[in-house]
């Protein structure tokens, strides 16, 4: 297939690329880099525009003659759309609206959507399976849980094939330690342990040690890319006409912010002290998938679940570029 992957300069959309160009499939990427980076996609097709210029994605779509589009285009952190919701919802469900009519504009049907265990809340029972109730605690999960509604009535009514890959937290580096997260400013909980390993900052803030979880603090569901990276290539398998599906993407194995500390001890041999800090706003206690219907719709399965293995290509990732991508 050929697909035109937005946000491919991003951290998940990168490594999505990459992974759909090992399985034989061409690509185009299609990213603003006003957050991804060009040089995590060096060597393939790069159109640089944004995602509000329909005009722009409908051109790319018939001239390059694509059958199927990934969507990475978003913001994705919960305080920061806590903070400016305007900018999350214009972006995020302003932004998509404007690809889904280009898409229908250029006759493409087929789409894999980022979405996020965000758009549950905080959930009733946990792991959370993919037909839990949903209801966002934050604005970012409810940008993602609107456009979730738009593609269920896109395949309704215009018979759009999709699936929405619901993640959990995204985390480590390709194994070569060729591609990795680099974020600016930094907020996620592995790179700043990392950084702080790397002596780039001097403690790790732990956001709030009351929550109601074993050791206090909150647990995630820690998935690999290269796991997330796989499942999209499945998905685009699996789109078909008028056909939606959710999926949530996880190891349905949660690890506490504590333990990652600890990890990224284990993983790199330094100190790594850390200070109790406030909760942060928007952070529900506890995440954790239960991937039942990954496993049965897209025979997918997340390989990677040891949290010293995600942390051990973070590192690599890290070490080898204290810069980010400006290393590379
Ligand atoms: N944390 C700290 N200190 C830090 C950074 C993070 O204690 O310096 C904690 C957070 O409070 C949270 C956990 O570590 O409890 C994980 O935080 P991340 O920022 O790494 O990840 P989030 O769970 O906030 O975010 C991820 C994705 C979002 C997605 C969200 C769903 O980045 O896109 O999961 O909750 F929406």
């Amino acid at each position: 297939m050929k697909v035109l992957v937005l946000g491919g300069a991003g951290y998940v959309g990168s490594e999505a690329a990459w992974h759909l160009v090992d399985r034989g499939h061409e690509v185009v990427i299609y990213d603003d880099l006003s957050r991804g980076h060009a040089r995590s996609v060096a060597g393939l097709p790069l159109v640089e525009a944004s995602l509000h210029d329909g005009a722009a994605m409908r051109a790319v779509m018939g001239d390059e003659r694509i059958d199927a589009v990934m969507h990475f285009a978003a913001y994705a952190l919960v305080a920061e759309s806590v903070a400016d919701p305007m900018m999350y919802y214009h972006n995020n469900v302003a932004g998509s609206l404007t690809l889904l009519g280009a898409m229908r504009a250029a006759g493409v049907g087929h789409l894999v959507f980022s979405s996020t265990c965000a758009t549950y809340g905080t959930p009733d029972t946990v792991p959370i399976p993919d037909h839990a109730p949903q209801r966002p605690v934050n604005p970012y999960g409810y940008t993602k849980l609107i456009i979730e509604r738009a593609l269920a009535d896109h395949a309704r009514a215009y018979g759009m094939s999709f699936v929405a890959l619901r993640y959990f937290n995204a985390a480590g580096a390709a194994e070569d330690g060729s591609r990795g997260e680099d974020h600016d400013p930094e907020t996620h909980a592995i790179p700043i342990a990392l950084q702080v390993a790397l002596g780039q900052r001097d403690r790790f803030m732990i956001f709030g040690d009351d929550y109601p979880t074993p050791d206090g603090t909150c647990v995630r569901d820690y998935i690999h890319i290269t796991d997330l990276a796989r499942a999209h290539e499945l998905a685009l398998r699996r789109t078909g006409p008028g056909r939606g599906l959710f999926v949530n993407l996880g190891t349905g194995h949660g690890h506490s912010v504590q333990q990652i500390v600890e990890a990224a001890r284990r993983v790199t041999g330094h100190a790594i002290p850390t200070e109790i800090a406030e909760r942060r706003p928007g952070d529900p206690p506890e995440l954790v998938a239960d991937p039942g219907r990954a496993r049965e719709e897209l025979g997918w399965k997340a390989e990677i679940t040891g949290v010293d293995e995600i942390v051990r290509t973070a590192w690599r990732w890290h070490r080898a570029h204290p810069a980010g991508y400006a290393d590379a």
